[in-house]
């Protein structure tokens, strides 16, 4: 399956086979490709929390108005970010460059993120939902189908899963085997509402 495959038939897909494991290999290559996606600085804000204590999952379904993609996907992954990752050892974003690139890549991200607030948590919002959607388009081209998820009480969920402090949570990511096709598309807008040359 090509990139392009795998955006055309990527659905969210909201019934699973409950019983579908995934091997821990699969897991693993899924994750290790969603870390190399783009993140400003390189500082890669995300954090992933694979949920897979099937008390806590339903806990986590309770806090999701009960969505069944939350216990029955093989795979739930929280995705978070460290709204602080600009400021915890931020050489080591940029530890295979020579020290002056990276002397120059610690005062751009000083300068950009330090009491700004907001750019920290967008950053973050951008980091993580990147990594999302590579997932997502990974998911599919390993035969899986996926559904990201924000309809969850995200304070509940951050308490369920102990979100440290200093980290939001991005959104959910159920993944798995597929029992029942989504309903067809919601319907597109036109392209030409949404995409524009030059200005608005
Ligand atoms: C940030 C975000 C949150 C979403 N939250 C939910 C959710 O809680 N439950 C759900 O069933 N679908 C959820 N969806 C899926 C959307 O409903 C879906 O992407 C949209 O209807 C388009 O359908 P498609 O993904 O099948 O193309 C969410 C999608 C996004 C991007």
């Amino acid at each position: 399956m090509d990139v392009k495959q795998a955006i055309q038939t990527r659905r969210s897909v909201k019934v699973y086979d409950p019983e579908y494991r995934m091997s821990e290999d699969e897991i693993r290559m899924l994750m290790e490709h969603a870390i190399l996606s783009p993140t400003a600085f390189n500082i890669q804000h995300w954090r992933f929390v694979h949920v897979r204590d099937p008390a806590l999952r339903a806990e986590i379904r309770n806090a999701s108005w009960g969505q069944p993609q939350v216990t029955d996907a093989s795979l739930l992954l929280v995705v978070c970010m460290d709204l602080k990752a600009w400021d915890k050892n931020p050489q080591r974003y940029s530890r295979n460059a020579p020290p002056h690139i990276q002397d120059h890549m610690v005062t751009g991200i000083r300068q950009y993120y330090t009491n700004n607030e907001q750019a920290q948590r967008d950053e973050g919002m951008r980091s993580a939902s990147l990594a999302a959607m590579s997932i997502m388009l990974l998911a599919r081209e390993m035969g899986y189908d996926s559904c990201p998820m924000d309809g969850f009480d995200f304070d509940v969920v951050a308490r369920l899963i102990r979100l440290p402090q200093d980290h939001a949570i991005c959104m959910m990511i159920a993944i798995g085997k597929k029992m029942q096709e989504p309903r067809p598309r919601g319907g597109q807008l036109d392209l030409d509402e949404v995409f524009f040359t030059d200005h608005f």
